[in-house]
């Protein structure tokens, strides 16, 4: 497939799991990607890995966002496809939650998807083209010590939707609501831990990062056109057994 020859793409926190995921596939479909990431050495080292191009950029911060795009216009004058995929978590109920951990969760989860619009909007309206957030099925279920996470990506549910309302027709948004992945966040659990994990889907297994990739392509082609303010689950079916 090469649903994205002559496309230009931005991931955030491209530099592995499920970003790197991304980044690897809208190349092999033939677009430039821009590698946004915070960690200078792992999205170096996939963006020369995979032909990506590698920018500095911390997607709670204004200015970087500002740098990045224009670097991109640029270089491309068009943005086609933006994933919103970098986060950050840190757990505690409220009242054990340092105010500042609050403060990143939300500025990194939520808000660097209104960063990205408010620099990219006129691009991606000039191109019509497609922005795909990256949920969590935390939007809507409920754990201990997810007040943080679980805020923001349900805050980001409802930004999906109202950004798919602000800039209809020309740019479709939807979202994707992975359910528990194999990055680096399991990768240190033990392996009771990950079979308990696995067994809280139906697929009876993680998920691997280039199958929540190959939706998130799915969503930002032109195959889904008629797909907008939709959020697609990519979890092996853990809501529907959490429900
Ligand atoms: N892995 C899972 O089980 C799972 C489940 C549900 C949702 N998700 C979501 O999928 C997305 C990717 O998760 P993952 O597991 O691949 O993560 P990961 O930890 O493997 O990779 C995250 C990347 O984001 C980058 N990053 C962190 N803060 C950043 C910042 N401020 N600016 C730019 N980049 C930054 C990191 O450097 C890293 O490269 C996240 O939105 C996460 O909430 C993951």
């Amino acid at each position: 497939m090469s649903r994205f020859e002559g496309k230009v793409a931005v991931v955030t926190g491209g530099a592995m799991g499920i970003g790197a995921a991304c980044v690897e596939r809208l190349i092999a479909e033939d677009a430039v990607v821009y590698l946004a990431d915070v960690d200078d050495a792992a999205g170096a080292k996939t963006a020369a890995e995979t032909g990506a191009v590698f920018v500095h950029c911390d997607v709670s911060r204004l200015a970087d966002w500002e740098s990045l795009a224009e670097c991109v216009v640029r270089e491309h004058g068009r943005l086609d496809v933006l994933v919103s995929n970098a986060y950050a978590l840190r757990f505690g109920a409220p009242h054990e939650l340092p105010e500042d951990d609050w403060d990143v969760v939300q500025a990194v989860t939520l808000k660097a998807t209104y960063l990205g619009l408010k620099v990219f909007a006129e691009a991606l309206t000039a191109a019509g083209g497609s922005v795909v957030a990256v949920s969590s099925v935390h939007a809507h279920a409920s754990y201990p010590g997810f007040a943080a996470y679980a805020a923001a990506k349900g805050g980001l549910a409802a930004l999906v939707r109202q950004l798919a309302v602000e800039y209809a027709p020309a740019v479709r948004v939807n979202a994707v609501v992975p359910g528990p992945i194999l990055t680096r966040q399991f990768s240190s659990l033990s392996s009771e831990s990950i079979a308990d994990e696995a067994g809280k889907t139906l697929a009876g297994r993680l998920g691997r990062p280039e199958e929540v990739a190959a939706v998130i392509a799915f969503l930002a082609s032109d195959e889904a056109a008629y797909v907008t303010g939709a959020e697609l689950a990519v979890d092996g079916g853990w809501q529907v057994k959490h429900r």
